[in-house]
């Protein structure tokens, strides 16, 4: 069988450099970046402006792959918040014409959104759920869902929750940033009030892998099985890291000024990924076994 080549955008992000750091075996990689040049030492990495006229085009012809998985976006909230027209372009419409063109080419689409499309209000959300956004990235992403799946009705959509682990060169996680924090013995101040299943990068791509190589279509949710706080969480990373959990400050969502909105709890109802053998393991376990991989800090 010949080798299938897989095209990542958003290469030098989180989620990108994760997934180019591991390839999956019996694939051809090859990822797409924008500002900056992720050190992979492997896959190449073709740097394009997704948002410029004609660039996807140029993109797809230079590279000819048999998958899109779409990671590109904007991701922090507050910059959509504060730059709903200037943020568009990458989070609605490069994911709308990609998935068009992915379609007119035969191409699979895999798009990556976000629990973030719902409120928080009543949780858990499964695949059926309407969205209903808090803020202008969720509204992005749920119009960008709507619009690929119009454009592309074969193509899986990829909902996401909080992703934990090393971030590469150019990337943030708060993972890395918080053990910084407490390692330096200064204070972190988490919210009590906003809980979410998170996941590590490792347990996020084997569930994209599935929607992949299984040609999933529609929407999938990707959440992991343990609901906590964020202050929890900071709890148990304390517990698994070595570190000084009076460190901790427990603070709710109100108490921040300027800030986009932020949904309470966004649970993913993960069963029909479950049904395709999605597993994510125990938040305790994925923490050891970063922690004893020794490359997030
Ligand atoms: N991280 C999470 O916890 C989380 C949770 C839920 C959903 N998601 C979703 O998962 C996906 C990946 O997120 P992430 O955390 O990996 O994002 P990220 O770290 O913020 O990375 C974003 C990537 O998009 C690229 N990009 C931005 N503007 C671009 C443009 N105009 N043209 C081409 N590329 C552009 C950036 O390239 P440069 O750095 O080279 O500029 C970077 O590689 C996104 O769809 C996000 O919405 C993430």
């Amino acid at each position: 069988m010949d080798t299938r080549r897989i095209l990542v955008t958003g290469a030098s992000g989180f989620l990108g450099w994760n997934l180019l750091r591991e390839p999956w075996a019996d694939w051809e990689w090859i990822g797409s970046s924008y500002r900056h040049d992720p050190e992979l030492g492997g896959p190449d990495v073709v740097r394009t402006d997704l948002t410029v006229p004609g660039a996807i085009a140029t993109l797809l012809d230079d590279t000819r792959p048999d998958v899109v998985l779409h990671a590109a976006a904007v991701t922090d909230l507050n910059v959509c918040e504060r730059d709903p027209d200037g943020t568009v372009q990458i989070n609605v419409e490069t994911p709308a014409t990609l998935a068009a063109l992915c379609a007119r080419q035969g191409i699979r689409f895999v798009f990556t959104s976000s629990d973030m499309v719902f409120d928080g209000r009543n949780p858990p959300y499964d695949e059926t759920s309407q969205p209903c956004p808090v803020n202008i990235y969720g509204l992005q992403k749920a119009e960008a869902e709507a619009r690929v799946l119009a454009a592309n009705p074969e193509a899986a959509i990829c909902r996401m929750p909080l992703m934990f682990g090393a971030a590469g060169p150019w990337a943030h996680n708060f993972l890395p940033e918080w053990i910084e924090t407490l390692t330096h013995g200064r204070p972190l101040m988490l919210f009590t009030d906003e809980y979410r299943a998170p996941v590590s990068a490792t347990v996020a791509q084997s569930g994209l892998r599935i929607a992949v190589e299984q040609q999933v279509s529609g929407i999938l949710h990707l959440g992991g099985e343990e609901r906590l706080s964020r202050y929890d969480f900071g709890k148990l990373l304390c517990e698994v890291w070595g570190l000084d959990s009076a460190l901790l400050q427990a603070v709710r969502r109100a108490d921040v000024d300027g800030m986009a909105p932020r949904p309470g709890d966004t649970f993913l109802d993960n069963h029909r990924a479950k049904g395709l053998g999605y597993r994510a393991p125990s938040l305790q376990e994925q923490l050891t076994g970063l922690k004893a991989e020794g490359r997030v800090a």
